[in-house]
């Protein structure tokens, strides 16, 4: 792996391996002193066309306990036209010996484009392109639900039912989450009205609902997106109101779902929206922990890419002593 630009680029090891990677990392993150030597001399650039909160300082936070240097890049507001200005900034970065570029960009296609125009040799990682894809979050929302979901044994997704529901067709969190989930042996459904279903679904591994109810009664995790309205240029939906009655998540509803599942939200929240601030901070929501695991995820996908082409000849590591040893 050199670059992590979609999930439908893993394989099922790869994905493990993060996976397992991350579990590592996580136990790094409890300690007192949270922090590994494994990047120390590598920089890591935060490269933000769009706007973000947790992904910039999630990302931020896992390149510092690598010991990575971090450039934060806020390119928002740029007026030079977008292709240009990609390419000149990525000459910029070049020239500056970054060995890793984390890129958000409203442009769908944007970090693929970096990695392959060669303008730039560090590794690539895609932090959200436009609609497209957001392989980070799907990592971490997968990874959080193997936590609850499968927390011993094999730790297989296998045969997990996940609903993601709501406005399927902007959401890139949706897209990363399908296509990792299906590699996993999980089983998704997408729940949306049917103008928020995106084009050519039937080519996506998932199944389709357009009844909430019906889909929460047998989903052992139920995944809220976000209403993207700055997405939106036409009405989708007749009114606020009527999208929350049908597409919501409230208490009365939750208690469809079977036990032992999960909410989760990949952030940030329309509460009363797409759901209810009484079920976002339930026992259920597991909407904070999702913020706790990207850190991790980011450490692992990080460290993975970057120490990995390094040492291209040595493995994993099996635990966090393998990451520490040698590099004090
Ligand atoms: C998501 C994103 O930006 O794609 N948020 C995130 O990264 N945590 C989802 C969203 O904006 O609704």
């Amino acid at each position: 792996m050199r670059h992590l630009l979609s999930t439908g680029d893993l394989s099922r090891d790869d994905a493990v391996l993060l996976l397992d990677t991350a579990e590592e990392m996580l136990s790094v993150a409890q300690r007192p002193i949270k922090k590994l030597p494994t990047l120390r001399g590598q920089t890591v650039v935060n490269l933000f066309f769009e706007d973000s909160t947790r992904t910039r300082i999630s990302f931020e936070a896992a390149a510092k306990r690598l010991s990575a240097d971090v450039i934060n890049f806020a390119a928002k507001g740029s007026s030079v036209s977008k292709g240009e200005s990609l390419k000149d900034t990525a000459l910029t970065l070049q020239a500056m010996g970054a060995d890793a570029v984390v890129i958000r960009h409203g442009a769908s296609g944007a970090p693929a484009r970096l990695a392959r125009a060669g303008w730039i040799d560090s590794a690539i990682l895609n932090a959200g392109d436009g609609s497209h894809e957001h392989p980070t979050q799907a990592l971490l929302d997968a990874f959080t639900m193997r936590r609850h979901l499968a927390p011993s044994g094999d730790r297989s997704l296998e045969g997990r039912r996940v609903a993601i529901v709501g406005d399927v067709l902007h959401s890139r969190v949706a897209r990363s989450n399908a296509l990792l989930l299906a590699t996993l042996g999980a089983e998704v459904t997408l729940v949306a009205p049917p103008t928020l279903m995106p084009y050519g679904v039937e080519s996506w591994p998932v199944e389709t609902s357009y009844d909430l109810d019906t889909v929460l009664a047998k989903s052992d995790a139920v995944m809220m997106l976000r209403v993207q309205t700055e997405r939106m240029n036409a009405a989708f939906f007749p009114s606020a109101r009527e999208y929350s009655r049908r597409y919501g998540l409230d208490s009365r509803r939750m208690a469809k779902l079977p036990e032992h599942a999960i909410v989760m939200h990949p952030g940030p929240m329309n509460r009363g929206m797409e759901i209810t601030a009484d079920v976002a901070d339930s026992v259920r929501s597991v909407i904070v922990e999702q913020v706790t695991n990207g850190v991790a995820v980011r450490m692992a996908a990080l460290y993975l890419l970057l120490s990995g082409a390094r040492d291209a000849a040595t493995t994993s590591p099996a635990t966090t002593a393998d990451l520490t040893e040698g590099q004090a």
